[in-house]
């Protein structure tokens, strides 16, 4: 009996999916029937790393594992969504007032962490995303 060609295929291509699902799903941000296009999560790594200066990743080190000036930022969803995340980053002064745990946190390093100077919204919220789900780990 001849073997047949297309059904190899077929299982081939399931395969295939099935090894590279997750991950790629599309976000939901809640941003309304307005909100823009989601800018790409790269956006985010150009901020992190070449934002205005201090840059995030001066205080909170490469890959946020943490540094000198600012503690590791590598296990956020404990505590964030997107849209908390990316009011906390537009205001982090308020942030802090309003969470005992940050103010804990603030008090090991010399300064808590400045409101990033030149950040908007958009900026805030695709730093958001990538924080918590496109950084690499
Ligand atoms: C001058 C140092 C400094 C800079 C620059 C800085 N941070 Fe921070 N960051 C801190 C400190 C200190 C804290 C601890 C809480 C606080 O001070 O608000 C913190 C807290 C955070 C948290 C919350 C951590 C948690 O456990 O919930 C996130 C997220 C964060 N920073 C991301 C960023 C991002 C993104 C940038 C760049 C836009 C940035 N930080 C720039 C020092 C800094």
């Amino acid at each position: 009996m001849r073997r047949r060609p297309l059904q190899l295929l077929a299982l081939f291509t399931a395969a295939a999916i099935a090894s590279c699902g997750g991950g790629e799903e599309p976000t939901t941000d809640g941003g309304g029937p307005d909100a823009p296009a989601e800018r790409p999560l790269s956006d985010a790594v150009d901020l992190y790393v070449g934002g205005t200066a201090p840059t995030c990743q001066f205080c909170h080190g490469e890959q946020g594992a943490g540094g000198m000036m600012g503690p590791s930022i590598d296990a956020l969803d404990e505590h964030w969504d997107v849209d908390t995340l990316a009011a906390f980053l537009l205001d982090p002064p308020s942030g802090l007032a309003e969470s005992e745990r940050l103010t804990e946190l603030a008090g090991r390093y010399s300064m808590p962490m400045p409101k990033p100077s030149g950040f908007d919204e958009s900026d805030a919220r695709v730093m958001a995303r990538w924080l918590l789900e496109g950084m690499p780990r």
